[in-house]
């Protein structure tokens, strides 16, 4: 088996969920390698300009925009969850012990009523979704505990507005990056993880005749 094929299969949902009365410490997670695995994810394939760039007022042609928070970030963020009307959930749970959230967002086409924008829609979160499985196998070779949940609270206007975040971004993912082993923390795993079929149910060869 290769390294990929290993890396592919030791990936696994790892949801740490802390205390947020009582936050965690932070392990030392550097900036740096937070950063190293996002370059990582920057390799993903992407095909279509952005619109802000095909329009010209941004010149970033990816389809996806990150925003990252080290563990100060996450511990800062904990209070200022009540300032978003929806509820958050076990978000706070895993923001009390996370050592980085990365926020991955995409960038939808401003109409959605040509083909066009639908296609390229496609494309764009079929392409940030690729950046972000490369970032969780990064994550994976380097024993860096990691979640990609759909992030609840944390796609709304109001906590794009408290990050910064360009309101017309649509949150793909929120990337919880945990500490290994886990400290005072309850670990719970991904509940597809054993659902999963042999490719043969789901995988065939065609030859047109
Ligand atoms: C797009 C996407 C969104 C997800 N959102 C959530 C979520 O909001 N909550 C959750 O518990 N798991 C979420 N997951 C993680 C899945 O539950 C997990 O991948 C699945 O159970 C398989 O487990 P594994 O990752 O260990 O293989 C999400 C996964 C993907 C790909």
């Amino acid at each position: 088996m290769t390294q990929i094929e290993q890396t592919a299969r030791a990936r696994k949902t790892l949801k740490l969920l802390g205390n947020p009365a009582a936050p965690a410490p932070a392990t030392g997670l550097s900036r740096e390698t937070v950063e190293a695995l996002v370059a990582a994810a920057g390799w993903a394939p992407f095909h279509r300009p952005a619109h802000r760039a095909r329009e010209g007022t941004d010149p970033v042609v990816e389809p996806w925009r990150f925003t990252m928070l080290d563990a100060p970030g996450c511990r800062a963020l904990l209070p200022r969850l009540s300032e978003i009307p929806k509820p958050p959930g076990k978000i706070a749970d895993m923001l009390a012990v996370a050592d980085a959230l990365i926020l991955v967002t995409w960038l939808p086409e401003p109409s959605e009523e040509s083909w066009q924008a639908t296609d390229f829609n496609m494309e764009h979160i079929a392409a940030g979704s690729a950046a972000i499985q490369t970032l969780l196998l990064a994550a994976t070779e380097r024993g860096i505990g990691n979640y990609w949940s759909s992030g609840g609270c944390l796609g709304t206007t109001e906590a794009f507005a408290l990050l910064g975040i360009d309101p017309t971004d649509i949150l793909l993912g929120a990337i919880f990056l945990f500490p290994d082993p886990p400290a005072n923390a309850e670990a719970v795993p991904g509940k597809m993880r054993e659902k999963r079929s042999h490719p043969g149910a789901w995988s065939r060869w065609v030859t047109p005749t």
